[in-house]
């Protein structure tokens, strides 16, 4: 035999040199919820290990994170119920949670790069991701709203705003009133194909933020197309888009890659919370190594194509890392 592919695997040592996918705690996002109060730190039950967390002890979080190496992270906010309405007005109250908790990062910890996210259902008294009338989730009716929130968070701090619910036109038209009101240099993340899937249900947990009537397939995508995030990838690269990004991750990784072949922009991926439950949830009952599972689901998503991976699993992964 003149080729034994077994050569390379020989040792620890050669298995490095030749591995071609490798992460580092600089190619994640971690996203964390915030939620009113002092001193809360609630763990979400269908996430074990990720928590949320008052203002004062998210910092400390972001703070602990930071000496891991994450660098970059993607806030949400809980709210109570008598806050939402029809309008998601809450989301441009400059005194109200997300935006007072963004402003206080950016002063307290002023290295932190912050992504924003600029959608209608964590406020939104329906529960869905844009304005909705008689049943109808509006389209163009939304984006006043998001302009708003938008505009609001750059205002706050924001280095980044991820409009995140995968309707039409939101690249562009935030685009335009950001550079509007002079923040040209906010980045925008498109959620260019984002799949109506059922593993966002922990995350929906997490928020108390699940539509309260019918699915979000009229405006998140089928998750039998793939042609069609061309479609979506083409619309937000024109629109201005910096960033693409693919949600879920993992059962979607032919998209990532897809993605990653026709663009030049970075391709991120979210391995969203459903993702995350699953390999707890097996880890817990002893039916598979959880760290050997986060490790390998990780390392797929960034060989497929992902070179930001947003993931509950990033400050694990950090701890991990510094271990070995
Ligand atoms: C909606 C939104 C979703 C997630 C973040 N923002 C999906 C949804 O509720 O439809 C899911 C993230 C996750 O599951 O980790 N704006």
């Amino acid at each position: 035999m003149l080729r034994r592919p077994r050569r390379n695997r020989k040792s620890a040592v050669i298995r490095s040199l030749v591995q071609e996918t490798t992460l580092s705690a600089d190619d994640f996002i971690f996203p964390l919820f915030v939620t009113d109060g002092q001193n809360q730190r609630v763990e979400i039950k269908s996430m074990p290990g990720i928590y949320r967390y008052s203002l004062d002890l998210l910092l400390e979080e972001i703070h602990q994170c930071m000496q891991l190496g994450i660098r970059t992270f993607a806030l949400f906010p809980q709210l109570s119920e008598s806050i939402k309405d029809t309008y998601a007005k809450e989301s441009y109250n400059p005194d109200g949670l997300y935006l007072r908790t963004i402003r206080t990062i950016k002063e307290q910890l002023p290295a932190t790069c912050l992504m924003t996210d600029v959608a209608m259902d964590p406020y939104s008294a329906d529960g869905h991701d844009g304005l909705v009338r008689n049943g109808e989730i509006l389209n163009d009716e939304t984006l006043e709203i998001l302009g708003k929130m938008a505009i609001a968070q750059a205002k706050a701090g924001a280095d980044m705003v991820g409009p995140s619910d995968m309707m039409d036109g939101r690249v562009g038209y935030l685009r335009q009133v950001l550079d509007d009101e002079g923040f040209t240099q906010v980045s925008i993340m498109a959620y260019t194909a984002k799949y109506a899937s059922a593993f966002y249900g922990p995350f929906r947990d997490a928020l108390d933020s699940a539509p309260k009537f019918g699915d979000k397939k009229t405006y998140q995508m089928d998750p039998a197309n793939r042609r069609e995030a061309l479609i979506e990838a083409d619309l937000d690269a024109q629109e201005g888009a910096d960033i693409l990004m693919v949600k879920p991750a993992l059962a979607y990784l032919d998209v990532i890659s897809l993605l990653n072949q026709h663009y030049d922009l970075p391709i991120a991926a979210y391995n969203v919370s459903g993702e995350y439950a699953m390999i707890k949830a097996a880890a817990r009952n002893g039916w598979l190594d959880g760290e050997r599972a986060m490790l390998e689901c990780l390392l797929s998503i960034k060989r497929a194509g992902a070179k930001i991976i947003l993931s509950y699993f990033a400050k694990e992964f950090a701890q991990w890392q510094q271990k070995v």
